[in-house]
């Protein structure tokens, strides 16, 4: 009787080892291995931004800018693409409506945000924040505290960073603001009337003479409207624009080129605007 119960359980435990052996094979034979098992890492989603760069004629600012654009954000691992927007009509600049065209482009290269950067303005301090400012928010990032010039409350000029999402919501910037001046402060109230959340960026070490550097190419003469010259132009600059916006900002888009900076790649947009001379008849200088 004992003999027979420890045959019995020899029995049981030869077949359980043959089963285990069984499984391990067939394992083996699935190319199975221990990692597989794990449940797979999180997927990272990789945010990317577009710089976007309103543009005509400053050759010499440009080559600054690139390179210093790159390694900057490389610096800071911001996975981006720099858009340089080149008006080449014979219009006055529309430093809005390139912005407007530069969001196109942007949605085209697969970006999740973006920053306006004036190609005269670089940031040097590596602590400012060019990292994703997340949906909602609206980051100024030459705060009046740090801009080298501008230091009134409402500015948002120089460099503002938003996601495409928000721009889009924004319908973007107004296109009737041609020649120098005025377009963001239209944009800024229409960040006021969406609630969006308007941030400045704050708590840097450094102040308003070393935390951007001004770019000055040669001389040139602002093409900027004073109330005796062109009363109309004057006024029409200063009112609230409810229907003009990214949504129907109208230019052609002439061809593209890739330009290399010491290894910092921009593509260039050439751009015609449009102009509704009965609406807009000033963007003729
Ligand atoms: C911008 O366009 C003008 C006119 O077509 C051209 O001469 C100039 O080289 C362009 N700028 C850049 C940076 O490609
Ligand atoms: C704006 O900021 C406030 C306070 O930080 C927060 O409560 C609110 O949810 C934010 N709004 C948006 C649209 O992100
Ligand atoms: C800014 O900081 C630098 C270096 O700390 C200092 O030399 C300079 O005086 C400061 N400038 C202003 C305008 O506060």
């Amino acid at each position: 009787m004992k003999l027979t119960l420890r045959l019995i359980l020899a029995g049981i435990a030869v077949i359980s080892f043959l089963f285990a052996y069984c499984f391990y094979l067939l394992f083996l034979d699935l190319g199975f291995s221990d990692e597989d098992l794990d449940p797979p890492p999180p997927r990272i989603f990789e945010h990317k931004l577009c710089v976007v760069v309103p543009y005509r004629d400053r050759a010499q600012e440009l080559a600054e800018f690139s390179p210093h654009m790159g390694k900057f954000l490389h610096e800071q691992n911001v996975k981006y693409h720099i858009i340089i927007v080149n008006q080449t009509d014979s219009f006055r600049f529309n430093r809005a409506s390139l912005i407007n065209i530069g969001w196109n482009e942007a949605d085209r290269l697969g970006c999740d945000y973006m920053v306006m950067n004036d190609v005269d303005l670089l940031p040097v301090n590596p602590e400012v924040p060019y990292d994703f400012p997340g949906v909602g928010v609206i980051r100024h990032i030459t705060s009046p505290q740090y801009h080298p010039k501008y230091h009134y409350e409402k500015f948002i000029g120089g460099i503002l960073m938003l996601t495409l999402v928000d721009y889009k919501r924004l319908n973007g910037m107004s296109n009737k603001y041609w020649g120098w001046g005025l377009e963001d402060d239209e944009f800024y109230l229409r960040i006021v009337d969406s609630k969006l959340n308007l941030t400045r960026v704050s708590g840097l070490t450094t102040n308003s003479s070393n935390t951007f550097r001004h770019i000055h190419g040669p001389k040139r003469k602002r093409d900027y409207v004073s109330k005796k010259n062109d009363l109309k132009q004057w006024k029409i600059k200063r009112e609230r624009d409810r229907i003009s916006g990214l949504e129907n900002v109208r230019y052609t888009i002439n061809s593209r080129s890739i330009l290399d900076f010491s290894g910092v790649t921009v593509t260039v947009i050439h751009v015609t605007l449009y102009c509704d001379l009965t609406w807009t008849p000033y963007c003729i200088s």
